[in-house]
């Protein structure tokens, strides 16, 4: 199964239809968005979204994951806001009349406003405000979706937010971020308990951010510091969703850093998944550092995208055979991979012939994973199109569709003709 993918705040504007979300009020602060602009319009595709379906159905793939926007569909007295909906069922319409599968993420990262005014994620009643808004959203929309997926990348929601400052809300602080981890597993658990109930026969899930940590070099020192590395950005989101337990790091955190754990958490959070969701983008090497877990470290001459991030594809079977050494795995799918590249339009087109390289090493890379055992069902482009990429705005672009902010008009690049003619060719070939 083929697909590509977007998020909500990241592509939908219309800001003024929904109550404000914490990516909003990081927008207004100064200094915390690299270019100074606001996803309040972004790709305007909750005006745009029939040209958008219609851009997918020509490209000709099977399935589209996107995220649901928690304050446009719920009011703050965390009931139903049908009118913002609304928008989601004539979405659905438009993918189930092309015949693409919804994959609906919950959770990518817009908190409600009103619910950071309680403490956000700090605060243990968010996690029973998800399964709320899981709950009526999916009675809501539930038929119409292939696929829903609790959380987008709890690693990002908990570290980026609350321990690095790079994301909203944009605290520094370890203690606050594994707090916040652990209560988003627990949210994740409870809305699974919820689709199991109203959606049965979806295809239930968690997409997680999973990089191979390697060492800096062979010293111990740098060894040990790149296992830490695995245990904080791995294991701990994949052992607690798939094994019940956090990493064995746990127990060397300082006493305030270790998270409020009450009975019966790790139960809710261990529950059965439909699938997995591994998005994919480059490995992560490390070394030792005074005073901290880790440090990461850039290496020279390694190929980038224009993120900073190294092109390696191998990254992809190390991280499905590192799931498959540690875990018992439901069947995966990648719900992201992809590249930012310094795309220019030119003549009323768009040439990024090394987005196509990174996406042909990486489709090879997974097939000689699956060639090994790994099974993998399906694999989504990130992104549909350029949007809103969080800290750093609309600077870095990710698209298999180029997007004038201006004039919001949508121009196909190379790699999504790339994309479209190898979906074609499979196609072809299928009814051979
Ligand atoms: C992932 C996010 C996605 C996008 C890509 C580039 O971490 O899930 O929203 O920003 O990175």
């Amino acid at each position: 199964m083929f697909g590509v993918a977007t998020s909500s705040f990241q592509i939908e504007g219309a800001a003024e239809q929904r109550l404000p979300s914490i990516w909003d009020t990081f927008c207004d602060t100064p200094g915390r968005i690299e270019d100074g602009s606001h996803g309040a319009t972004a790709c305007d595709h909750v005006s745009r979204y029939r040209q958008d379906v219609a851009l997918m159905a020509d490209l000709g793939v099977d399935a589209y994951r996107f995220s649901i926007s928690w304050p446009r569909v719920m009011h703050a007295d965390g009931k139903l806001n049908t009118k913002g909906c609304d928008f989601y069922l004539r979405l659905l319409d438009g993918l189930n009349e092309n015949g693409i599968r919804a994959f609906a993420t919950l959770y990518h990262w817009d908190l409600p406003q009103y619910l950071e005014d309680r403490g956000g994620w700090l605060n243990r009643d968010t996690a029973y405000r998800f399964q709320e808004y899981t709950d009526a959203v999916s009675r809501v929309l539930g038929e119409r979706v292939f696929s829903w997926a609790t959380l987008n990348e709890p690693l990002c929601s908990a570290q980026l937010a609350y321990e690095l400052g790079m994301h909203a809300p944009g605290f520094t602080d370890r203690a606050m971020a594994k707090q916040a981890a652990h209560h988003l597993l627990l949210s994740h658990g409870l809305g699974m308990q919820v689709l199991r109930q109203n959606c049965p026969n979806a295809l239930n899930g968690i997409v997680l951010n999973l990089s191979p940590c390697h060492a800096a070099s062979e010293s111990h020192e740098d060894r040990a510091a790149a296992f830490r590395a695995d245990q904080d950005l791995n294991g701990w989101y994949a052992g607690p969703v798939l094994t019940g337990a956090y990493p064995d790091l746990i127990d060397q955190l300082p006493a305030h850093e270790v998270p409020d754990v009450q009975e019966g958490d790790m139960e809710t959070i261990c529950q059965p998944l439909g699938f997995l969701g591994v998005n994919y983008y480059s490995r992560g090497v490390f070394r030792a550092a005074q005073g901290a877990l880790y440090e990461d470290v850039a290496v020279p001459g390694k190929p980038l995208t224009d993120m900073g991030w190294e092109i390696y594809p191998e990254g992809l079977v190390e991280v499905l055979e590192m799931l498959s050494d540690r875990y018992d795995l439901p069947p995966i799918y990648i719900t992201e991979n992809g590249a930012a590249m310094t795309d220019r339009i030119e003549g009323g087109a768009v040439e990024d012939s090394s987005r196509i390289r990174f996406f042909e090493q990486h489709l090879a890379a997974l097939e000689r994973a699956i060639a090994a055992g790994a099974d993998v069902r399906g694999y989504f482009a990130w992104s549909l199109m350029d949007n809103f990429e969080w800290s750093y705005g609309y600077s870095k672009r990710f698209g298999l569709v180029y997007v004038d902010y201006e004039t919001q008009e949508r121009t196909v690049k190379s790699s999504y003709k790339a994309f479209q003619s190898m979906l074609k060719t499979r196609n072809d070939r299928s009814a051979c």
